[in-house]
């Protein structure tokens, strides 16, 4: 089957924000989701951008039964280990669920490496629910290690007052 796997422009967002809803649908948090599109462009098309994201796209022929023809997204950023120098972090991998199977996650997957591999990532990164056992098992198929399982990681997040009250008790110089 035909499809592209391209980098994201400015135009795209409105698309990506769709698909970024259908992923937190499916991961049945679909409240969490606040991003706008135009956050999206802001943040994703400036001097320094904080992400970057691949599209894949399919020949009109296949579009869609609602007429999409940008049918997955692969977001990533670069972060940093003190351990291994430069890394790939991958936020999000969704394809629409008419058009999976046909080796499109593969390739967008596949194409965040081979960008992070040209920036010299020793790692990529990404984190999967513990009930999402499809995904978790395309992961493993391609190689990826359970960090919580093998090294006893636990992912950690602060956000809402607990990141107010933290950033509010910084020293003030
Ligand atoms: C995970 C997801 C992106 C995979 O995309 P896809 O287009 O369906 O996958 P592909 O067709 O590219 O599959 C590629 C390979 O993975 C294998 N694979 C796919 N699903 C698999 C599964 N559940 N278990 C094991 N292998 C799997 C395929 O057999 C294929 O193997 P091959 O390369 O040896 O032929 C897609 O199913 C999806 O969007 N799921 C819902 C959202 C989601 O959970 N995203 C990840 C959040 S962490």
């Amino acid at each position: 089957m035909d499809f592209t796997i391209r980098p994201s422009k400015p135009e795209d967002c409105k698309d990506i924000t769709r698909l970024i809803m259908e992923l937190a649908e499916y991961e049945k948090m679909p409240d969490q989701v606040k991003i706008s599109h135009e956050e999206l462009k802001r943040d994703g098309f400036c001097q320094n951008p904080f992400y970057q994201c691949l599209i894949a796209e399919v020949p009109e022929r296949h579009k869609t039964k609602d007429g999409h023809v940008k049918v997955g997204f692969a977001l990533f950023f670069y972060t940093y280990s003190t351990w291994k120098g430069r890394c790939v972090y991958l936020e999000d991998l969704y394809v629409m669920p008419e058009l999976r199977g046909k080796g499109i996650g593969k390739a967008l997957m596949s194409s965040v490496a081979k960008v992070g591999k040209e920036q010299h990532c020793a790692r990529m990164q990404l984190a999967v629910l513990d009930w999402n056992t499809p995904s978790m098992d395309f992961y493993m198929a391609k190689g990826a290690q359970d960090l919580t399982q093998s090294e006893g990681w636990h992912f950690l997040r602060f956000d809402g007052a607990a990141l107010d009250k933290l950033a509010e008790e910084a020293p003030k110089n």
